[in-house]
């Protein structure tokens, strides 16, 4: 037995950062942001903390999912950073929900929610679980360098939840990593210890953005026709396919390898940048949302990130 998803939700900051801001800020230019990335704006924390935005997630996955907090029997937060080193962003979120169940996160960058999914499949097949949540969401305004307009222009803040019952939702799933601490990393920051002899490293986000671009396209399309072809369809099949909003052109490469109708392709990259383990959930929710999923739909989705890690599945939506 594994998983059918139940309900969704999503949660973004209100302030919107428009390229045109960004171009007073550091040298770039909105012309440059949107033919290099297809990004148009991406939302920033200000006001809000990021667990009220994961608490407001998961509530509204909840309802979707017509459960309260008290029938959820695991809590996985995917997310690079939470509110605290420890405890994990979940157990603060399980928390604010008033919920009861084990919590913990994953780190698995932009690829963490896939990866979340793949943990959580691992407790619904040995039975010890009937519901999960998982909330990804990723802060990536506080550790971009904002001086830095090769990665700022990049990243937003977002995220989103799902409900997970018990179910053959789930058609197949395909991760990897490959350790990687030279193209894509943020170190930890500085040290505190008065023993240890190496200098800390500000914890900001270093990328060799050509590296990773190479990653990403060729990655994407060999997990996604892996997990087509695991889940024992076709890729017309595909009905939604929800890939990372990393960059359009990363997206556009890919696809143009792959046999999935460009149509069926969830993109909403301009409105919200790259926000990491985000990315994939909240674009779920705006489909669902928008009444766009049909019973029966297969669901692609594949994401790429620091590690360097993939992951990639396919979600028969069961509702
Ligand atoms: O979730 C995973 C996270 N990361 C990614 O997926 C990123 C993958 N990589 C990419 O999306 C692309 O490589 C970028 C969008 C990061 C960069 O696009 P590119 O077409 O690979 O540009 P480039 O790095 O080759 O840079 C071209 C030029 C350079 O100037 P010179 O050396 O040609 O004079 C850069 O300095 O563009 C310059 N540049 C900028 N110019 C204006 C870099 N950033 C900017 C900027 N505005 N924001």
């Amino acid at each position: 037995m594994s998983f059918s998803i139940l309900g969704t939700g999503k949660a973004v900051p209100e302030y919107i950062l428009s390229n045109d801001k960004l171009s007073t800020m550091v040298e770039t230019t909105d012309e440059w942001i949107r033919t290099r990335t297809g990004i148009h704006n991406r939302r920033i924390i200000t006001t809000e903390t990021m667990t009220e935005l994961c608490v407001s997630a998961a509530k509204q996955a909840l309802e979707d999912a017509e459960i309260t907090a008290g029938d959820l029997d695991l809590i996985i937060c995917a997310t690079m950073k939470g509110m605290y080193i420890t405890p994990s962003e979940a157990c603060v979120i399980q928390k604010e929900l008033g919920a009861s169940c084990p919590a913990f996160d994953v780190n698995a960058a932009c690829s963490g929610f896939i990866y979340a999914m793949d943990v959580a499949d691992g407790f619904f097949a040995r039975g010890k679980i009937k519901h999960a949540l998982i909330v990804a969401f990723d802060n990536l305004s506080n550790m971009v360098d904002w001086n830095d307009r090769s990665t700022c222009v990049l990243f937003g803040d977002g995220g989103g939840a799902v409900v997970l019952g018990e179910g053959d939702g789930l058609k197949s799933i395909f991760l990897t990593a490959r350790g990687n601490t030279d193209v894509l990393y943020a170190p930890r920051g500085e040290l505190t210890s008065p023993f240890e002899t190496h200098k800390g490293e500000r914890p900001v986000l270093h990328m060799i953005g050509q590296e990773v671009y190479k990653f990403a396209v060729t990655n994407m399309v060999r997990g996604v026709r892996k997990v087509v072809k695991d889940a024992g369809l076709e890729q017309k099949d595909i009905t939604h396919m929800i890939p990372h909003q990393a960059n359009i052109r990363i997206i556009e490469a890919a696809a143009a390898k792959l046999d999935i109708p460009k149509e069926n392709y969830v993109i909403n990259i301009s409105e919200y940048g790259n926000t990491s383990a985000g990315c994939i959930p909240l674009a779920l929710d705006e489909i669902n949302k928008a009444g766009k999923l049909k019973k029966g739909d297969y669901i692609g989705m594949c994401a790429f990130g620091a590690g360097l890690t993939t992951g990639s599945c396919i979600i028969q939506w069961n509702k």
